[in-house]
């Protein structure tokens, strides 16, 4: 079964062809990063007109480039929960006129859901039970998948998500959005020891916290600034990598362990080399299997999407066109 898979939850409208759960045709994403780069951040208002803009030329691309049209495609899966909420409107309020229209039925799917499902077009031989740590620009929750849509979120980021703390410790060091990338790049030039940085306390055993790490950096460039001295950016850049992904890795690791099940990072920041690194260097010493999607499946896009929705679609799930998006919604 061909489903059409829409997503517009933050800055990539995007859609996509998906078969049968696993297999892509086409993952179309129209970006909107250098626009909003331009604010420092996503603006919301700029965000809900362009994915108005862009989404029928992008769903027109994922069928182009599948070679199909709406006669073949099964079902329209869109994410209609959390994220900017203009922005989702405008990807639901698509795929319900295109339902409507072309006589489909409609996926309502949740992002995260999405997330994880990017591990399953990565790996064809991927099947819940599985730990999942999905790691973005406004999650970071750990996930235990039972089944295909079936959840639990074992703990999850009690301040800033890993995302949102990499951008903003990337705009204190004058690095442009996104900053996850950025800081990536430089830390590969720098000493990972020359700053040290708090090990932040959290009460949950699989729950983090990075908001004492983000202020901790930030109060080094102030001290340095007051001082006159130049920061060390590069040394900065990589102790905050450093110790955001050895808290991921350490706890993604220890659910898994706990729970014995392998371990699987999926989101933005999940494209993360030194996250991934540690990540599979303390599964192979434990002697657990992990899995993390494919780079170009790690952010936002419309494959993840219509993965997930052929799962929540095979399970039941339909809305009809009084679907709704909301901001905030658990997985
Ligand atoms: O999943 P995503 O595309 O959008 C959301 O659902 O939020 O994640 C975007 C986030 C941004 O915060 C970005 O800085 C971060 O992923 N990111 C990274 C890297 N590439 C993107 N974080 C750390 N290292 C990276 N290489
Ligand atoms: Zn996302």
């Amino acid at each position: 079964m061909l489903i059409l898979g829409i997503e517009s939850s933050c800055d990539e409208t995007s859609a996509a062809v998906v078969r049968d759960g696993r297999e892509i045709l086409s993952n179309a994403v129209a970006t909107q990063i250098a626009e909003h780069r331009l604010y420092g951040g996503v603006v919301p208002e700029i965000a809900s007109r362009r994915h108005i803009e862009n989404i029928i030329p992008v769903t027109r691309q994922a069928l182009d480039d599948a070679g199909v049209g709406m006669d073949d495609i099964g079902a329209v899966a869109v994410t209609y929960a959390p994220g900017l909420i203009g922005a989702l409107l405008a990807g639901v309020s698509f795929a319900k006129g295109l339902c409507y229209a072309a006589g489909k039925e409609l996926i309502p799917v949740h992002h995260l859901r999405g997330h994880v499902a990017s591990l399953y077009l990565t790996h064809p031989g991927l099947e819940p039970p599985f730990i999942a740590l999905a790691v973005s620009g406004g999650h970071t929750h750990m996930i235990k998948v039972s089944g295909y849509t079936s959840f639990e979120v074992l703990g999850r980021a009690v301040d800033d998500a890993a995302g949102e703390a990499f951008d903003k410790v990337a705009r204190t060091l004058g690095l442009p959005y996104p900053g996850g990338p950025e800081i990536s790049k430089l830390a590969a030039e720098g000493d990972p020891s020359f700053y040290r940085l708090p090990d932040p306390h959290t009460s949950g055993e699989f729950d983090v916290s990075f908001s004492g790490l983000k202020t901790a950096c930030l109060n080094i460039v102030n001290t340095a600034a007051m001082k006159g001295e130049e920061v060390r950016r590069a040394d900065l850049a990589a102790a905050f990598e450093q110790k955001v992904t050895d808290i991921l890795s350490r706890r993604l690791i220890a659910a898994a362990e706990e729970y014995g099940l392998p371990a699987c990072v999926c989101g933005g920041v999940s494209v993360n080399g030194e996250l991934q690194r540690k990540c599979s260097a303390a599964a192979e010493r434990k002697g657990i299997p992990f899995y993390a999607p494919a780079p170009k499946l790690c952010g936002d896009n419309g494959a993840m999407i219509a993965s997930a929705g052929y799962y929540e679609y095979a399970a039941g799930s339909r809305a009809g066109l009084d679907l709704n998006a909301y901001a905030t919604l658990e997985i």
